[in-house]
């Protein structure tokens, strides 16, 4: 494919055959107009580089710019001739003749094969125009499939980034809905971590979908085959949540009438997906920290040591961070479990999620209570907008299950919903009072998509917004923003 090794020879041939002094293969190069040597032969480096040419410059420019032959019988004879190498600058120009051929790919012109000899009373040139010619198009050949070969190669690399790119935003767990594009950072997150050993920390306000999020990490990692247990530490009473992780020996304590084994042993080559995992206690969670540095652990009341492989996603909504300062967390654990934490956003930050979630639950209930709901009302679209979810997608839920049910003529209407909903459509009629909350939220949004944008670099953040480093770092802090969730 290098025109190198094709013309190589063919100037060795040439030069043998017509008794060639110089020849020079020149390109035009089609972004800036310019003509440039690609090959020569009989010239020097330095020379090589001189030669560049307008179109319409010189003899070879003309040739360039007509698509027709010239020949020159003797170069002293020629105005055109430029000798821009200087290969020529010490030699009797009356003794040579000089013969330029155009190189065309269909009707273009490529570029312009030269050649010179030295000038003999009766030898017709036409023959060697001829051969010229015919070298030109084995070399025009050459040149398109090379070019044919580069662009196949830049349209395959476009389409295998296409391709990248289109993989990465459609990787949507099943049954996850929402397509904002917090969510689709976070299902990114998702495809990036879930084929690796790594712990995961789940955080998001309750009914945010961290549990259906676990989920997902577990059925597309490569121990989808193997069990996928789930422990939520809130639930469970302090007494029982160490037996119920690493299971007991019988007679451990009262009422264990026999040996169990505890959630550990049974996500055995799986996953574990501790929920909760704020509300643990202390002393649960030196033990935790166990199993997760050790990967061991002793049943309640057993001496032996279990060893155990188990992948663990953890979840919480509480402010991990506080407390630790508050001494109610271990710092050491966290740095456990905090190795690849994904953050899902609340509903209220995700709005363009809303109806696609509303009309999912629709269908879903609609089908559960055997109705066949056509369509949601205007008001009650408005109000599901309006309102701020503070349960998130699990209130959403609840809404509309209860909505469907209520509903007698399939379709939903928003004295359906709750009261909640009601009232906060009305609040938002009073303005003072939510005027600053509202800018604030204006503020926020506006400073997030910035730290999107430009993967949480708060100087360019701020540069994108046209305030000052200093602003900026006030206004994050102010609205609570974490920038790293970004990099
Ligand atoms: N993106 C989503 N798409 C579909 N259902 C969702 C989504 N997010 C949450 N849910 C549903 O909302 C409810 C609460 O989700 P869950 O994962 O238990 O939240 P969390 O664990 O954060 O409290 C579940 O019934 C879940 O199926
Ligand atoms: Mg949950």
């Amino acid at each position: 494919m290098e025109l190198r090794d094709v013309i190589g020879p063919l100037f060795k041939l040439i030069s043998e055959q017509m008794g060639m002094h110089r020849g020079t293969i020149t390109l035009l190069n089609r972004s800036n107009g310019e003509i440039y040597i690609e090959e020569a032969y009989g010239l020097s480096e330095s020379q090589l580089h001189r030669g560049r040419y307008k179109i319409g410059e010189g003899i070879t420019g003309k040739v360039v710019e007509t698509g027709k032959p010239m020949v020159i019988p003797r170069l002293s004879e020629e105005p055109l001739f430029l000798d821009r190498t200087g290969a020529r600058k010490n030699i009797e120009k009356s003794n040579i003749s000089f013969i330029c051929i155009p190189i065309q790919v269909g009707d273009t012109t490529i570029g312009a094969l030269s050649v010179d000899r030295l000038f003999e009373e009766n030898v017709s040139l036409d023959e060697d125009v001829r051969l010229l010619q015919i070298i030109g198009s084995l070399i025009a050949s050459a040149v398109r499939l090379r070019r044919s070969a580069l662009e196949e190669k830049r349209h395959l690399l476009e389409e295998n980034s296409r391709l990248l790119e289109q993989i990465k935003d459609k990787f949507q767990p099943k049954n996850i809905i929402g397509n904002s594009r917090a969510m689709q950072d976070v299902y990114a997150l998702v495809a990036h971590v879930a084929k690796s050993e790594t712990n995961v920390l789940i955080r998001g306000e309750s009914g945010t979908g961290k549990e259906l999020i676990a989920n997902a990490i577990h059925f597309n990692s490569l121990r989808a085959q193997k069990p996928f247990v789930k422990v939520n530490c809130g639930a469970l009473p302090e007494s029982v949540i160490e037996s119920e992780l690493f299971g007991h020996e019988r007679g451990a304590f009262t009422g264990a009438v026999s040996t169990r084994k505890g959630r550990f042993e049974l996500a055995e080559g799986g996953t574990i997906f501790l929920d909760e995992i704020g509300d643990i206690t202390p002393a649960t969670q030196i033990k935790l920290l166990r199993v997760l540095q050790e990967k061991e652990f002793e049943r309640v009341g057993g001496m032996q040591t279990i060893k155990v492989n188990v992948r663990v996603i953890a979840a919480t909504n509480r402010n991990l961070e506080e407390m630790i300062s508050e001494n109610k967390f271990r710092e050491d654990l966290y740095y456990r479990i905090n190795v690849f934490p994904i953050h899902i956003p609340p509903l209220r930050e995700r709005k363009t999620d809303i109806l696609l979630l509303a009309d999912y639950f629709v269908k879903k209930y609609a089908k559960s209570n055997n109705k066949d709901i056509k369509r949601i009302s205007t008001p009650t679209i408005d109000m599901l907008m309006a309102y701020h979810w503070p349960g998130n997608v699990r209130e959403l839920e609840n809404c509309i299950e209860r909505a469907v049910i209520l509903s007698v003529d399939d379709v939903l209407h928003s004295h359906h919903l709750p009261p909640s909903l009601q009232t906060a459509e009305a609040s938002r009629t009073r303005p003072s009072s939510n005027l600053n909350e509202a800018l604030d939220n204006f503020e926020k949004e506006l400073i997030l998509e910035a730290l999107k944008a430009t993967r949480g670099n708060m100087a360019k953040a701020a540069r994108n917004l046209g305030i000052t480093e200093r602003i900026m770092g006030l206004r994050v802090k102010k609205l609570d923003i974490n920038p790293r969730r970004f990099r």
